[in-house]
């Protein structure tokens, strides 16, 4: 699996923290900025990660800003994308079994580096369920048929 990294001057410092993680378990991503923690949009970190995603570069996206709020905004105007904020590890978990996240945000501002690794080990682990639940996912798609014009 290979993840798409994007944090703004808010989050940099936690996404610091999540790329050593992903170093040292193997596991394969690319991080799209801010590279200094200087001041910079969300918005525009957001949106090259996604790209990545929906090009087939990457498979996930790892997003942080101050709470994460901004980044799943940002992240879930763009069709296939499912961003979920998590804030604790029940959420990181249901996000994948239930709602089939591919876009994890997360908030520099509100959570300390241990807890926001173990949100991300869940939710890289975790499966989604599928059954009644991609019956749900496949209503999404159809709203987004209806609302989205193609990438
Ligand atoms: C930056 O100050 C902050 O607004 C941003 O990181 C984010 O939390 C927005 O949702």
């Amino acid at each position: 699996m290979s993840i798409a990294l994007a944090s703004d001057h808010a989050g940099f410092e936690l996404k610091k923290g999540i790329i050593s993680f992903l170093l040292k378990k193997r596991i394969e991503h690319k991080d799209f900025g801010c590279r200094q923690g200087e001041e910079v949009d969300y918005v525009d970190y957001a949106e090259d990660a996604i790209k990545a995603i929906l090009s087939g570069e990457c498979d996930r996206a790892i997003l942080v800003c101050g709470t994460g709020v901004g980044m799943a905004i940002v992240a879930n105007k763009h069709k296939g994308i499912r961003a979920t904020p998590c804030c604790d590890e029940y959420v990181a978990e249901m996000s994948r079994q239930h709602n089939d996240s591919n876009c994890l945000t997360l908030g520099g501002r509100v959570l300390p580096l241990d807890e926001a690794l173990h949100i991300v080990s869940i939710w890289l682990e975790t499966e989604f369920d599928g059954g009644r639940h991609q019956r749900r996912i496949d209503k999404i798609f159809k709203i987004e048929e209806k609302n989205f014009k193609s990438f």
